[in-house]
């Protein structure tokens, strides 16, 4: 289904769901999986097209993979990488590149990384200038894909990334596991720290922490030991259902196995500042990662919230639902700081403000995010544009849940990047009935 045309009369969702497993997660056990040399289980992987394509890079590679059921398998790395020369095909994930490019400047083989349109648009200077300072051989076409890497000797470095990126992080990361000499890079505020959790859970040399300079993390070559790895459920998927719990009127959703890194929780510390109804519940560790059932009951009076600074890191990819969260407040919401949404599958600032305006919201985009002013209801018929951007289609479905009249959302089908399950979900909790 290409386009989705959404249904009148929702009149409320409750129940509960299993929320998918995290994206960024299963990239990385995906990764370094393949780096042990062994066979390595891994629990609960994500089936989104983003970590699909990941997992075939490697099958490509040489690396064996044996599903158990639907999100269980064993991927079998015994007999290392083959070498010659590859083409793989990213599609739109911005992960698969930049973790990839790291790992693939040091290997035995010559690669040429390729993608979807709103991949090529994607800047990738963030990861060629550290990589090419540590030895790496990379072309790309002005700071864009295709990029043509060979593997080469790395040494080590001091980093100081301008950007606060677990992509920047873990691509240097990566690139340091294979370098001679300690890699150590600093960010201005702590993005996401699944690398390093994940790492460290698999026995490599590294070392994370802050110092007077910033956020580190320090890695030195190292041989990665076979583990099994079980994925916990997203966060940035649960924010859909998380914010469908709160503005839709009567509904209670109990949403389970979400995985609360304290990197990745942003949105529950913005549920607070908004006086959402919402409880936490059964917290757990899963293969070092923290995870959590979240309730969220339907919210009449949502207070606005404002969010800069060291927190945009940890919700940078819930921000287009927060918007919407944002026109259902009573009073003006802002989001400063979040320049780099400018950067992602979509310039995610330009897409959720014009989407906004179509519905006759008051917001006003500014350079690094926008200024809202709720309490809005929604009642006219429109048409979105997604632009291959999983999360601009899904938070147009949220939208469309409030809006009186009915919505299209043109290119629906791009939500598959990272949620493939999320219509029988919202179906599971009495959409569409
Ligand atoms: C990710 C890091 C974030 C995030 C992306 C996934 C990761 O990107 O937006 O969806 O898995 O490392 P940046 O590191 O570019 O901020």
């Amino acid at each position: 289904m290409d386009n989705f045309i959404s249904k009148e009369n929702i009149t409320s969702l409750s129940g509960e769901i299993i929320i998918p497993p995290d994206k960024s997660m299963s990239h990385r056990a995906i990764i370094f999986g393949a780096l042990t040399k062994g066979k390595v289980k891994i629990s609960n992987l994500s089936l989104g097209q983003d970590c699909l394509n990941t997992l075939k890079i490697f099958e490509q590679l040489g690396v064996k993979v044996e599903f158990l059921s639907k999100r269980d398998l064993i991927l079998d790395s015994s007999n290392g990488f083959k070498t010659g020369d590859f083409t793989f095909d990213c599609g739109n994930s911005g992960t698969t590149t930049r973790l990839l490019a790291g790992l693939f400047s040091w290997q035995n083989f010559n690669s040429k990384l390729i993608g979807d349109k709103s991949l090529s648009k994607r800047p990738m200077k963030r990861i060629i200038e550290p990589l090419s300072l540590m030895g790496a051989e990379i072309k790309s076409n002005e700071n864009k894909l295709p990029l043509e890497i060979k593997g080469k000797d790395l040494s080590g470095i001091e980093y100081f990334s301008k950007i606060a990126s677990a992509q920047v992080k873990s691509a240097i990361l990566l690139a340091g596991l294979g370098a001679k000499n300690k890699t150590r890079t600093y960010e201005p505020t702590l993005s996401r720290n699944h690398s390093e959790i994940m790492l460290e859970y698999l026995g490599a040399k590294i070392t994370s922490g802050k110092d007077e300079k910033g956020y580190f993390a320090q890695i030195e070559k190292s041989n990665l030991t076979p583990k099994d790895i079980e994925i916990v459920g997203d966060i940035s998927s649960a924010a859909f259902f998380m914010v469908m719990g709160a503005i839709v009127p009567n509904s209670s959703i109990l949403i389970k196995n979400v995985g609360i890194n304290p990197t990745r929780d942003g949105i529950i510390e913005v549920f607070k500042q908004s006086e959402i109804d919402f409880e936490i519940l059964n917290e757990k560790y899963v293969s070092n990662e923290l995870c959590a059932d979240i309730k969220v009951n339907y919210t009449p009076n949502i207070k606005p919230f404002e969010i800069k600074g060291d927190i945009i890191p940890r919700l940078i990819d819930e921000i287009p639902i927060l918007a919407v969260l944002a026109t259902q407040a009573q009073g003006q919401s802002t989001v400063s700081n979040a320049q780099d949404l400018r950067n992602k599958e979509s310039d995610r600032i330009k897409t959720i403000v014009d989407a906004l305006l179509s519905l006759d919201v008051d917001i006003k985009e500014k350079e690094d995010g926008f200024i809202i002013n709720g309490k809005k209801e929604f009642d006219k018929e429109v048409e979105l544009e997604t632009h291959l951007d999983h999360r601009l289609a899904m938070s147009y479905f949220v939208m469309s849940l409030i809006n009186k009249k009915p919505m299209k959302i043109k290119g629906f089908d791009c939500i598959n990047t990272s949620f493939p399950e999320f219509l029988d979900l919202a179906k599971q909790i009495g959409y569409g009935e």
